[in-house]
C-alpha cells in the first residue's frame, strides 16, 4: 500500500500529471460553475462545445498543425485506426507500404491485409526488432497508396529519429512518441495515437489528417471510422468520448506552459540520458535496442538472467517504482518514460539499478 503518488513506468496507461489530476479533481462534481462535471454534460451543449473547441485549439497550437490538416478525436484507440487508415487511404491504388518495426506495425499490416494488398517495405523481425531501417534501407513500391510506420516501438525501445519520404502520403502510429518533440506533421498524411500513454485516458485516438486524403474510403467503411464523416461533423458524429477530450484540452495545457514540445523534448533528453548513461556503465544491466535506434520514451533493458529480471522488477515495485516489467513478448525490462514522469523519478530508478548492481556483482 503507498498514501502518496508513486512513480508508475507503465506504458500504457501510464502517469498523467499530476497538476492535470488534481484540476480534474476539483472540477469533478462542479465544471466551471455549470453545475455538473464533465462527464454529465450534453456532447451538444454549450459548455461542452467550448470544452472541446479548447481542447481542438490547443492541441493545433501545441503541435503547429496547418490549416491543411483536421484534428479528429475518434473511438477504438490507436487499433481503430490501424484500420481506419487501410479502409479509407488504401482504396487509390489498393495497394499500401508497411514498414514492419514491432508489434503494432505488425499488426497495423496485418489488418490492413483484409483491405487490400500490402507490402512490406521494412521488417525488422529478423534482428528482433532491435533497429530502424535508415531512408536508403526502405523498399518503397511506385504505387502504393500510403506508406505506414510507427514512429515509436513501445514494446522493443526503438524509435524513429527522422520523417521517412515516399512518393505517396506517409502515415505514422505516434501513439507513444506524440507530444514529447516537435513533429514534422506537413511531412505526414496522416498521424493517429492512442492517448492512454502521453495525453489522456484510454479508449481514444487523436488524428491529425490532410484534409485532401478524406473521401475515398472502401464502401465497407464503417460510418464511424469514415474520416470524411468524422470531418464533416467534426468528431462529433455520435457521441465523442467526452471526458477524455476534456482531460486531453488539461493535459495540453499542461504541455503548453512547460515550453510545449520543445520543453517536453528537453525534458525526454534529459530523462532518457540518465537511463542510457547508467546502462551504458553498468556490467549487470544491458540495454536491448540497437543505441543508434534507441527510443526516448521506452528504455528496455535486462539482465543476462530472468530470474534476475524479475527480482529486479518485484524490489523495484516495492520501493514505489513500478510497472518496470517488459512487455510478455520481450521480457526483461521496459522503463516507460512518457511527459508526465518526474526526472526525479528516473533519478530513484537509476539509484535503485546502482543499489541492485552493488548487491548483485557478477
Ligand atoms: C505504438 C502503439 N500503437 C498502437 C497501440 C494500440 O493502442 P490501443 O490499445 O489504443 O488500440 C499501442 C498500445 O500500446 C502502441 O504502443
Amino acid at each position: 500500500m503507498f498514501n502518496e503518488r508513486i512513480y508508475n513506468f507503465s506504458a500504457g496507461p501510464s502517469m498523467l500529471p499530476l497538476p492535470v489530476l488534481e484540476k480534474a479533481a476539483s472540477e469533478i462534481t462542479n465544471y466551471n460553475g455549470s453545475g455538473m462535471s464533465v462527464m454529465e454534460m450534453s456532447h451538444r451543449s454549450r459548455a461542452y462545445q467550448e470544452v472541446f473547441d479548447g481542447t481542438k485549439a490547443l492541441f493545433r497550437e501545441v503541435l503547429s498543425v496547418p490549416d491543411t490538416h483536421e484534428i479528429l478525436f475518434m473511438q477504438g484507440g490507436a487499433t481503430g485506426q490501424f484500420a481506419a487508415v487501410a479502409m479509407n487511404l488504401i482504396g487509390s491504388t489498393g495497394k499500401a507500404d508497411y514498414a514492419v518495426t514491432g508489434n503494432f506495425s505488425g499488426l497495423a499490416a496485418r489488418e490492413a491485409r483484409k483491405y487490400g494488398q500490402v507490402h512490406l517495405a521494412a521488417d525488422t523481425s529478423e534482428r528482433k526488432h532491435t533497429a530502424i531501417p535508415r531512408q536508403d534501407e526502405l523498399e518503397l513500391s511506385p504505387d502504393a497508396a500510403y506508406l505506414h510506420y510507427c514512429a515509436n516501438n513501445t514494446i522493443y525501445g526503438t524509435e524513429w529519429d527522422y520523417t521517412p519520404k515516399a512518393g505517396c502520403p506517409v502515415v505514422a502510429d505516434m501513439s507513444s512518441n506524440i507530444l514529447s518533440k516537435p513533429v514534422d506533421i506537413a511531412g505526414h498524411g496522416l498521424i493517429y495515437a492512442g492517448v492512454q500513454k502521453n495525453m489522456a485516458p484510454a479508449g481514444m485516438a487523436a488524428v491529425i489528417i490532410d484534409k485532401s486524403l478524406a473521401g475515398h474510403e472502401l464502401p465497407c467503411t464503417p460510418t464511424i471510422l469514415s474520416y470524411k464523416t468524422m470531418i464533416d461533423k467534426d468528431s462529433m458524429y455520435n457521441t465523442p468520448p467526452t471526458f477524455n477530450i476534456y482531460l486531453l484540452g488539461l493535459t495540453l495545457q499542461w504541455v503548453k506552459e512547460r515550453g510545449g514540445v520543445r520543453g517536453m523534448e528537453e525534458l525526454r533528453e534529459l530523462r532518457s540520458s540518465i537511463l542510457y548513461d547508467f546502462l551504458d556503465n553498468s556490467k549487470l544491466f544491458s540495454g536491448c535496442a540497437d543505441r543508434s535506434a534507441r527510443s526516448k520514451m521506452n528504455v528496455t533493458f535486462r539482465t543476462a538472467d530472468p530470474d534476475l529480471d524479475a527480482s529486479f522488477v518485484k524490489e523495484a515495485a516495492a520501493r514505489g517504482l513500478v510497472s518496470l516489467g517488459g512487455h510478455r513478448i520481450v521480457g526483461g525490462m521496459r522503463a516507460s518514460i512518457y511527459n508526465a514522469m518526474p526526472v526525479e523519478g528516473v533519478r530513484r530508478l537509476v539509484e535503485f539499478m546502482a543499489k541492485f548492481e552493488s548487491e548483485h556483482k557478477i
